[in-house]
């Protein structure tokens, strides 16, 4: 390859093969037999000449929106910092691919690509592995926390949907009877028993005079997502503790039973004070029970359905209360599968500790342990291994939604906002109790649960679609984006033996433990495809503690992982200070090198807005022995979704790296090419309907100049002084 050419791009390389782009834009038709990429035979891979920076990012634009639908087996259970399977899969193909290969060209067409061994060593939710599944490949994975090696495991395993169907409908003939029973209120009109969707809870605190206050910050518990157009909201009465319709704006309102006049804007709480009924100020923290328990709480009000089947909220009574205090008794005297596991002090867990949340049970009120319970127990009985283990890894991600860091997101959208809609643990002073097995007007169930996620990423696994957009008779793309299949089903036994992962074909191996050491021989990987932490973005076994604490005690005989402690390990790549951080993931990229032949790509998906973060990137490669040959910027997963949503300059962009062994990395970009690159770059990115922010041109930059230090071989210390000088945009 020679300097000129590594600067091609997609568009030149159609014009070159004398493409009409509409063919690469539609592909051939799903399902049509075709060539697999020759991937050996050429040192040089695809995805270091070009890569389809538009096409893809419009794709992942689209996935990004929806990720569970568009890739629905990397969802069935809660993942931080997942990636986009578009880009994934579009990496995956560059990196095998021998240099002549068109990305765009190949990317709806099926591939098989038989005994290309690809593998992540930072695998979170497994989107590394199954878009190399679906190409045919072979993945393997590794992740040091047990609840990725679990979770992962379960998206690969493709079971009869039969067999699925049926076990469900076992658990519902045992178990949901017994549960559903503490989720009813009496209807209204009738004096009949009718099902709950929701219980309203607030948390209380007792005041040094003896008040005792509810933590509301508005008396409107209940509006539209779209206010202006559905004003109607429901709002609690202060005095008389009923619920009131009005107006999602109204500043006053007279209570419908006790006349109390007020305005619905109000509440006690607000920010870490409430203040009593005389105007006192206090302090949330400090009224705290001197027992040591978290808060109490009290339920005011409930959603139901009617006898009509309509959703309605009602005031609870007495028999609400019964229902409350039966399930706390029963508790007592079952001998229940449940959480025994203290919260650890740590980054995320503190605010949730300072307010007494010290063991993981406490997050649940005594209903949610006994339903849940009852329902682990069940699912504990199911004879084959393999459907319990998808009924555990469902039973956990329900977990995220039957809790009481739970909080009501409204009418007009998904209803539970589940607890780890934001990266922290933060207590939900007014939560919400969701049906553990659900109505058929729920979200966030058991049973709602395992339709939209088991069954479709079942589904998924025998039919893997892509999202593809038509192009009509001009040649234009259309903005309505529709489905279209392009890979062949995944049959996958899952393996952590790499005798029988290299013998047997249809194998995946997927890993518990530290990257650093891989039970793999040298040399047997064609390429490495990932997505490292970034510093310590994310702290990802403090929140996957969370699981954990259920899922071990049930499946420590089975997977050595679930033995541990907690779901913490000390050789997390997770670090605050650059330095650290560097040393740590070059010990993992040392790994790759070791494993990875000598003509395969490293390539992994990278943001950072300040220079350290990208020095330290530059030094676990270096001394891991990887040049970086080129990069590319996608569109990232939504901003709303992530913690870098609160930038200034948000990064709405990914840059892929795409790295070679230092010996093999015989060209990389010439310094004078780097303003006219960086401006094709983010005029490409722009094409694709993206807006580049400075951060992201930084971005953009810094990557471009790994390549250029890379190329020089430059130290830790060049390549930042190089960084510093090219830190002014021109
Ligand atoms: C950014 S996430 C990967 C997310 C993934 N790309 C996805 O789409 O789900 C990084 C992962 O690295 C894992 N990890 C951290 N240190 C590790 C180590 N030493 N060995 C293996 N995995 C590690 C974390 O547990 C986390 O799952
Ligand atoms: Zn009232």
């Amino acid at each position: 390859m020679t300097m000129e050419n590594s600067a091609v791009t997609i568009e030149e390389n159609k014009e070159t093969l004398g493409c009409p782009i509409s063919e690469f834009v539609s592909g051939p038709k799903s399902g049509q037999a075709v060539e697999t990429p020759f991937t050996q035979g050429d040192s040089v891979k695809a995805i270091e000449i070009a890569f389809p920076v538009e096409e893809i990012s419009q794709l992942a634009e689209r996935e990004s929106y929806r990720k569970e639908i568009f890739r629905p087996i990397y969802h069935i259970h809660k993942w931080w910092a997942n990636r986009l399977g578009s880009v994934f899969r579009g990496i995956v193909l560059g990196a095998v691919s021998r240099s002549n290969i068109d990305i765009w060209k190949e990317f709806y067409k099926k591939h098989d690509l038989q005994d290309v061994n690809v593998l992540d060593p930072f695998m979170g939710s497994g989107t590394t592995l199954g878009e190399a599944a679906k190409l045919g490949a072979k993945p393997v994975g590794c992740d040091i926390n047990p609840i990725s090696t679990f979770a992962v495991r379960q998206a690969l395993t493709s079971v009869d949907l039969d067999d699925l169907e049926r076990a469900f409908h076992k658990l519902e003939k045992e178990v949901k009877p017994e549960i559903q029973r503490y989720y009813t209120t009496l209807d209204r009109e009738t004096n009949r028993p009718v099902p709950v969707l929701y219980y309203f809870w607030v948390k209380l605190v007792d005041t040094p005079s003896g008040e005792t206050v509810p933590l509301f910050n508005s008396y409107i518990f209940s509006k539209n997502a779209y206010p202006k157009q559905k004003p109607s909201a429901r709002i609690v009465c202060p005095s008389c503790w009923s619920v009131n319709t009005g107006r999602y704006d109204a500043t006053s309102l007279k209570c419908h039973r006790c006349s109390h006049e007020f305005n619905p804007q109000d509440g006690p709480s607000n920010g870490q004070y409430v203040t009593d009924s005389l105007g006192n100020k206090f302090r949330i923290k400090e009224l705290l029970p001197e027992d040591g328990r978290p808060l109490r709480h009290r339920l005011y009000a409930i959603m139901a359905l009617n006898k009509g089947g309509e959703k309605v909220y009602l005031s609870p009574h007495a028999y609400d209360l019964d229902l409350v205090e039966e399930a706390r008794q029963r508790l007592a005297e079952e001998d229940l599968p449940l959480p025994q596991m203290p919260v650890r002090p740590g980054h995320n867990t503190n605010q949730a500790r300072g307010y007494n949340y010290l063991h993981w049970r406490d997050f649940f009120n005594s209903r949610q342990l006994l339903c849940l319970g009852l329902l682990l127990k069940k699912i504990q009985a199911i004879k084959s291994e393999v459907i319990r283990d998808q009924f555990l890894c469902l039973f956990s991600g329900t977990l995220e939604f039957n809790n009481l860091f739970c909080s009501f997101k409204g009418e007009g959208t998904g209803a539970v906002r589940h607890m780890f809609s934001h990266h922290i643990l933060k207590p939900e002073r007014t939560p919400l109790e969701n049906s553990v097995w659900g109505t058929s007007k729920s979200s966030g169930t058991f049973a709602s649960l395992f339709k939209s996620r088991l069954l479709k990423a079942k589904t998924y696994l025998q039919t893997p679609s892509e999202i593809y957009f038509p192009v009509d008779m001009f040649g234009n793309r259309e903005t309505k984006s529709q489905y279209r299949v392009a890979s062949g089903p995944v049959k996958l036994k899952i393996t952590n033996s790499w005798e029988e992962f290299s013998h047997s074909p249809n194998r995946a191996m997927v890993l518990n433990g530290d990257s650093a050491e891989l039970p793999i021989p040298d040399k047997s990987i064609d390429a490495v495809v990932t997505d490292p932490p970034y510093f310590d973005f994310v702290h990802y076994s403090e929140l996957s503690d969370f699981f954990f604490a259920w899922l071990a005690p049930v499946l420590s005989n089975r997977y050595s992982f679930f033995g541990r402690a907690s779901s913490y390990h000390k050789d997390e790549v997770q670090n605050k200070d650059p330095d650290q951080f560097a040393t740590n993931l070059g010990r993992v990229f040392r790994e790759c090198y070791r494993v990875l032949k000598d003509d395969g790509v490293l390539s992994f998906s990278f943001h950072h807005s300040r220079p350290e973060g990208w020095s330290a990137i530059y030094k676990a490669l270096r001394e891991a022995r990887f040049s970086v040959m080129t990069s590319y910027p996608v569109h990232a997963e939504m901003k709303v979704a992530s913690p870098k949503t609160n930038a200034k300059e948000p990064i709405s962009l990914d840059m892929i790296l795409v790295c070679k062994k230092q010996e093999q990395a015989v060209s990389s970009m010439s310094e004078d090419d780097m303003e006219k690159t960086l401006s094709r770059k983010i005029k490409q990115v722009e094409n694709g309907g993206n807006q580049v922010s400075k951060s992201d041109q930084f971005n953009i930059r810094a990557s471009l100049l790994l390549a250029t230090a890379s190329r020089l071989s430059l130290s830790g210390e060049g390549f930042e002084k190089l960084l510093d000088g090219e830190f002014i945009f021109r």
